[in-house]
């Protein structure tokens, strides 16, 4: 078990294209038992590997259902549907919270921690996670979404005031 340092707006890794994982080997299978560790102690709901300085396409997420920890590895929206605005941060941009428009229900096809493949219908929080997280691997941060008057006052405030580590949680961090 490893709490792993998590990576900070401003870290190149946070902006490059994540690679695919060519295969899930031992080392791959420890990352995720780390980054799910790290998920936990962070109090986050989900966590992708770049997020850890790892640029490889692999996520970990627990929207607190009961389910426990899901991996994903090589994820992709297959399909998506609908539009919900809501609330979201990130543990990569700690303080820093914002609505974000995303689509309301996704299906994701990816493989486990065996390798074997995986598919997943989701909707409500899960949905919104799994989306958050896809960003990640492709070097896209929430507030890249946001409109641009909201996207200045989000980067005026991380200018002015840095990232808050110690920022009370709002709502839920990715
Ligand atoms: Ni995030």
């Amino acid at each position: 078990m490893a709490i792993l340092g998590v990576r900070k707006y401003g870290d190149p890794v946070l902006r490059r294209r994540a690679e695919r994982v060519r295969e899930v080997t031992p080392e791959i299978r420890a990352t995720v038992r780390d980054m799910i560790d790290t998920m936990y102690h962070e109090v986050g709901l989900g966590l992708a590997a770049p997020q850890v300085g790892v640029a490889l396409r692999l996520m970990v997420v627990d929207e607190e259902k009961g389910r426990g920890p899901l991996a994903l590895i090589n994820p992709e929206i297959v399909e998506e549907g609908g539009r919900v605005v809501a609330e979201e941060g990130c543990l990569s941009i700690p303080g820093i919270f914002a609505t974000v428009a995303r689509a309301e229900w996704v299906r994701v096809e990816a493989q486990g921690v065996e390798g074997q493949p995986l598919g997943l219908d989701a909707r409500g929080l899960l949905a919104r996670v799994l989306q958050h997280e896809m960003d990640h691997l492709d070097g896209v941060l929430f507030i890249d979404r946001l409109d641009p008057i909201e996207r200045d006052r989000v980067k005026r405030q991380i200018r002015k005031g840095g990232l808050r580590e110690d920022a009370p949680r709002r709502a839920f961090a990715l």
